[in-house]
């Protein structure tokens, strides 16, 4: 008996939906009107033709009319202080560094601390013969949720009486917010996080989601955030699955083991068990031209990046965030 065909949901592949992406090319006046329309309207953006400064321009205008100017000017002010971004221009940075065959699996910036709500990306060049992004666009509503968690650090204190100072240490160096971020019995501790206050452990634990509200579609929603997706061997192996049965995966000769193509695979610690086609309503195929911008919701949208031949050509994809 074939089990394959008994499951709707294995042989279910994610769908392509263009009705999902709106395409502005240079003659499209009030831009920033039609970018803001079509993201409460769960759609992704593409801008044609746009220089670096106007894509600042653009993407500050865009933030500002969501109330997200400032984040856009912190996460700017972040990227370079954090070590692994570059700023170029003004909000943009370089994205992170990946080896040869590496892709990027699918996931939305940031962590549920952080709460990116908008973000963009801009092609500065890609003549390589892969390199494309895949958006995929999250289906809120799966039972799937239920099986994720999140890694985040979380402290048990015990009967310390902390200081402001030492509150203000562990949200500083850990990300900690007391009293949200107190170890409860639904964690589990996957390893000893490294405290920077006596008498307060810290740990990295998987946390079950929560949802985040969205500024862009204003109510709450599940985002795939770095912290889950990254942590999940599933998640990497779905998104190995998706680009193989695509017929846009690029192997080495004679390479065995698949999971060096991941560039997630080293922060890996556990499976999911995950469904990871049923966390997604439908996706988006994107090979950037230089020039081109795109925006979308950071929360119902996860981004990614198919892989390339070295030497086939270059690739510079920026990205900004708020
Ligand atoms: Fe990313």
């Amino acid at each position: 008996m074939n089990t394959l065909f008994e499951d709707p949901e294995a042989v279910r592949a994610i769908p392509e939906d263009t009705t999902k992406l709106v395409v502005l090319d240079e003659s499209v006046i009030e831009r920033v009107g039609r970018i803001v329309l079509a993201l409460k309207n769960d759609q992704v953006v593409l801008v044609r033709d746009v220089t670096q400064k106007d894509a600042d321009d653009i993407m500050f205008s865009v933030a500002r009319h969501f109330g997200l100017d400032n984040k856009l000017e912190v996460e700017a002010g972040f990227a370079s202080v954090k070590g692994h971004r570059e700023n170029v221009g003004k909000y943009f940075m370089t994205v992170n560094k990946r080896e040869d065959y590496h892709f990027i699996p699918a996931h939305c910036e940031g962590s549920s601390r952080m709460r990116m709500q908008l973000a963009s990306f801009y092609a500065v060049e890609n003549t390589t013969d892969g390199g494309a992004s895949i958006l995929l666009n999250i289906n809120d509503e799966s039972a799937e949720w239920g099986a994720l968690r999140e890694l985040v650090k979380k402290c048990k204190a015990g009967d310390k009486k902390l200081s402001p100072f030492e509150i203000m240490k562990l949200k500083m160096i850990h990300g900690i917010e007391l009293p949200d971020d107190l170890l409860d019995e639904q964690d589990v501790i996957i390893s000893d996080g490294g405290s920077p206050v006596d008498g307060v452990d810290i740990f990295n634990v998987l946390e079950q989601l929560k949802k985040v509200y969205s500024v862009i579609l204003d109510r709450d929603c599940y985002a795939y955030w770095d912290t889950i997706a990254s942590y999940d061997f599933d998640s990497g192996e779905g998104y190995f699955d998706l680009l193989k049965s695509s017929h846009m995966l690029k192997v080495p000769d004679g390479l065995r083991d698949f999971t060096t193509l991941d560039n997630a695979y080293a922060r890996r610690v556990w499976k999911s068990g995950v469904n990871y086609k049923s966390l997604f309503k439908s996706k988006l195929t994107q090979t950037l031209m230089a020039g081109d911008l795109v925006f979308m919701n950071n929360l119902s949208w996860a981004h990614s990046t198919s892989n390339w031949s070295p030497h086939s050509g270059r690739r510079k994809v920026l990205a900004a965030f708020a």
